[in-house]
Parts: C-alpha cells; structure tokens; sequence
C-alpha cells in the first residue's frame, strides 16, 4: 500500500511508523486508520521486524481521531469508524511485535488510545496526554474507557475521563501510563536504543511475553499461570533456550537464531 499519512522505514531489525499529518497535528481520519492498519500488519508479518517504533512528526504524537471529519458523523458512519479504530489497537496488541511509542507531543484521545495499545512508552518533557473527549460531547471510541483503568486504576481512570483533563509528561510517569521522560532531542535515540536492545532478544521469547502478559490479564491467575507453564516448557524445545542457557554456562554472548 502507499501510505499519504504516515512514513514507515526500517534500521536494521527496527520498524519505524512516523505519524506524518503534522498540519493536522497527526490526527487519526480514516485514511490514516487505514494506512497505520496496513503499516501495522505489515511489520507484524515480516520476519526481519523483531521490534516497532511508533513516533510523530512535528509537534505532536497524535492529536486524537480527526475532529473536522467526525463532526458531520451519522451513528452508522460513528460505528464503522470505531470499529476500524478499535481493529488497528487489537493488531497492535495482538502483534508477536513489540510496539513502542515514541511521544513525542501531544498524545491526546486516538493519540493516548494508540499509545496506551503498544507495549512500553517513553515521553518526551514536551508530551501531553489525556482523554479530552468528554469537551466534544463525546466520550473516548478507540478503547479509552477501557485501557485506561487498566493502566492507571479506576479512580484516577474515571477522574480523567469525566473532567477531559489533560496531563503532562511528569504527572503521566506518576501515574504509570508511560515508563520514562525523556529529552525531547534525545527522545528518538533513547526509543531506538531500547528497540534495539529488545531486537537483541530472541523474538521467540519476544512473542510469548507479550501474548503472555496481554492474554494473561484479561483471564483469571490459575488459567494465567497454566498458560506459562505451557509456554516454558515449550521454550525449552527451542535453539534459543539451548543457546542462552550454554552461551551462559560458557561466559560469552548468545546468539540467538529466533527458533
Ligand atoms: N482533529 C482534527 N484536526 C485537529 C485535531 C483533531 N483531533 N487536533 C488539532 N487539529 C488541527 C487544528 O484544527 C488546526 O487546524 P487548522 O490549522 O486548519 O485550524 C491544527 O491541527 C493545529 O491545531 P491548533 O491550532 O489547535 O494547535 P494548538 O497548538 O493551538 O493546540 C491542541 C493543540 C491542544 C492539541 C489542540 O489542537 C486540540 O485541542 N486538539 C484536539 C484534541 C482532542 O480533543 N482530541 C480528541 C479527539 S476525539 C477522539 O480522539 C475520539 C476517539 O477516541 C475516537
């Protein structure tokens, strides 16, 4: 697919999604939906992809779904493009990729809904964030309602979500909804530092922590801590495991083969 909205470039085993709708402030119209879903998928699906970084052009990260294109919504044309918000966050959970966001300003409605979809945030002293529907008479479509408890707890969730209040980048680490502040120049090079370092990784164990954790919270403890059991012993059919644990006993590096 050619993208219009958005850059998507590789270094090394490092994807890199770049909102490109700065005008707009990154805003998410269904187009862009559309291309991230596309962009998403892609990465996913290619071997030589063992991390992803999502960033933004310009001044923000993404400003939120596209205000001027839902204005004149019907309920109808509302739901679809929901719908279509909510597949592009599942294919980022749902991903065998780790996702991280790069915020590198405002990460405000679709923007924090995407966010809150990947898998480690680091942010920039510049970034803010919230879900700042409830002003548009509105309240968040893109899994806002939802994520957001499950990040930061029902009580700050609920408090955010009724006022719209947006937070900086400070108060948003306080509140555990991204890991680390960074400077804003530094910002890409500290996001590709840690995707490299995960890269480094074997992508086997890459997937299983990921679909461990994401499946993991939703499912009680006993099933939660079955499916660990299935996935360890699993491991210990893999070159991987063989590798990591000799390379140990060895004193030098691995080298993982991803199998
Ligand atoms: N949708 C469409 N256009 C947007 C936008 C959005 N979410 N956010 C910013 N823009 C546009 C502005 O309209 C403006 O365009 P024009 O130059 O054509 O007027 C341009 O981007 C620059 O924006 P501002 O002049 O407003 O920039 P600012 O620095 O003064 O303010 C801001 C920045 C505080 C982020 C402000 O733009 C703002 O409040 N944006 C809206 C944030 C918001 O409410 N997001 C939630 C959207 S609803 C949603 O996301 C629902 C969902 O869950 C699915």
């Amino acid at each position: 697919m050619k993208y219009k909205n958005i850059i998507v470039e590789k270094d090394g085993s490092v994807g890199i999604i770049k909102m490109n709708r700065p005008k707009a402030l990154n805003a998410l119209n269904m187009e862009t939906i559309v291309e991230l879903l596309d962009a998403v998928n892609s990465l996913s699906t290619d071997e030589s992809t063992k991390a992803a970084v999502i960033t933004g052009e310009g001044k923000a990260f993404i400003a939120g779904a596209d205000i001027k294109e839902m204005k004149d919504m019907t309920s109808l044309e509302a739901k679809e493009f929901a719908a279509m918000g909510h597949q592009l966050m599942h294919a980022i959970e749902a991903s065998s990729v780790p996702f991280i966001a790069a915020v590198n300003g405002f990460a405000l409605g679709g923007g924090c809904e995407l966010m809150m979809a990947c898998d480690i945030c680091l942010a920039s002293d510049k970034a803010v964030l919230g879900q700042p529907e409830i002003g548009l008479g509105i309240h968040p479509g893109f899994g806002g309602t939802q994520r957001l408890p499950r990040h930061i707890g029902l009580l700050k969730a609920k408090e955010l979500l009724l006022t719209g209040r947006n937070v900086k980048a400070e108060e948003a680490r306080g509140l555990g909804l991204v890991n680390k502040i960074v400077d804003s120049e530094s910002l890409m090079d500290e996001t590709m530092k840690l995707a490299q370092s995960i890269a480094g990784k074997s992508s086997v164990q890459i997937g299983f922590i990921k679909e461990l954790v994401n499946k993991g919270i939703h499912i009680d403890l006993k099933s939660a801590c079955d499916l660990e059991i299935s996935y360890f012993s699993t491991s210990f059919s893999t070159h991987d495991q063989k590798e990591g644990m000799t390379a140990f006993v060895e004193k030098r590096k691995p080298a993982f083969r991803d199998k």
